[in-house]
């Protein structure tokens, strides 16, 4: 069974909508890290739209299975992931103005780039992962680069419109996922997925991890809520006990 890499980004992201502390992402990691996750995904982006640098580097402290740090294949991006050493990195292309990763990672066009990028990373320590399509060209590309890892794009899977679409975007991972091996390519996966929709990725072969945050966080938002608003019903009664929080 592979194993659960959970993303806080939008844990982030809610304490950005007020620009102020709570909730404070380095408990949600240590929460999610006590129900059994057994990494912690991050996306430092550019323009820190979530995560700040400072979570990086607190959650480098105090994350107790792995961190997973997502960035973009930038100089900046290199020096802070070379200062703070996380477990491992995952490279993801990134444009200001999308609202969430689109697409996998070119590793083909700019091999050269890239191959540079992993090596740098690698020859400090921290396994490299590239976010690609299951394309047969990008996994080649990404072995090229001699990046430990891959992580398959499941978008494309947990969008697809009815189940004939589903069938076969789960068999194009599949094959992704026999050549990334018979290249000696670790495997993970993500973007999309769900409770309805993880299984069988997580069936494929050589599935190692799956990195997962939007339908996670959306849930916890709702199975929290009437707990918090019955402690603010109690709070406004002036019967809230701090000790009970
Ligand atoms: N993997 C990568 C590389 C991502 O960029 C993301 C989204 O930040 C995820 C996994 C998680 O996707 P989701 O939030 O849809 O579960």
């Amino acid at each position: 069974m592979p194993t659960l890499g959970v993303n806080i980004d939008h844990v982030a992201t809610i304490r950005q909508a007020r620009q102020t502390v709570e909730p404070d992402p380095i408990a949600a990691a240590v929460l999610a890290e006590l129900a059994g996750a057994e990494g912690i995904t991050v996306h430092l982006r550019e323009d820190r739209r979530h995560m700040q640098d400072r979570d990086v580097r607190l959650l480098r402290e105090t994350v107790r299975t792995h961190l997973n740090l997502e960035m973009a294949a930038t100089d900046e991006m290199v020096k802070i992931a070379l200062a703070i050493k996380p477990d491992y990195v995952t490279l993801v292309p990134e444009r200001r103005e999308e609202v969430t990763t689109e697409g996998g990672l070119d590793i083909a066009g700019p091999i050269d780039r890239m191959t540079k990028v992993v090596d740098k990373l690698q020859s400090a320590g921290i396994p490299v992962s590239l976010f690609i399509d299951a394309d047969e060209i990008q996994i080649q590309a990404a072995a090229k680069s001699k990046a430990k890892f891959i992580e398959l794009h499941t978008g494309q899977y947990a969008e697809a419109k009815n189940e004939d679409d589903r069938a076969t975007q789960l068999h194009l991972l599949k094959l992704g996922c026999e050549i990334a091996t018979s290249l000696n390519l670790r495997i993970n996966a993500g973007h999309g997925l769900t409770y309805w929709n993880v299984y069988p990725v997580g069936q494929l072969p050589g599935m190692e991890e799956l990195n997962i945050g939007h339908t996670i966080i959306s849930r916890a938002v709702l199975v929290g809520l009437e707990r918090a608003v019955r402690e603010m019903k109690l709070a406004i009664a002036g019967e809230l006990q701090r000790s009970a929080l």
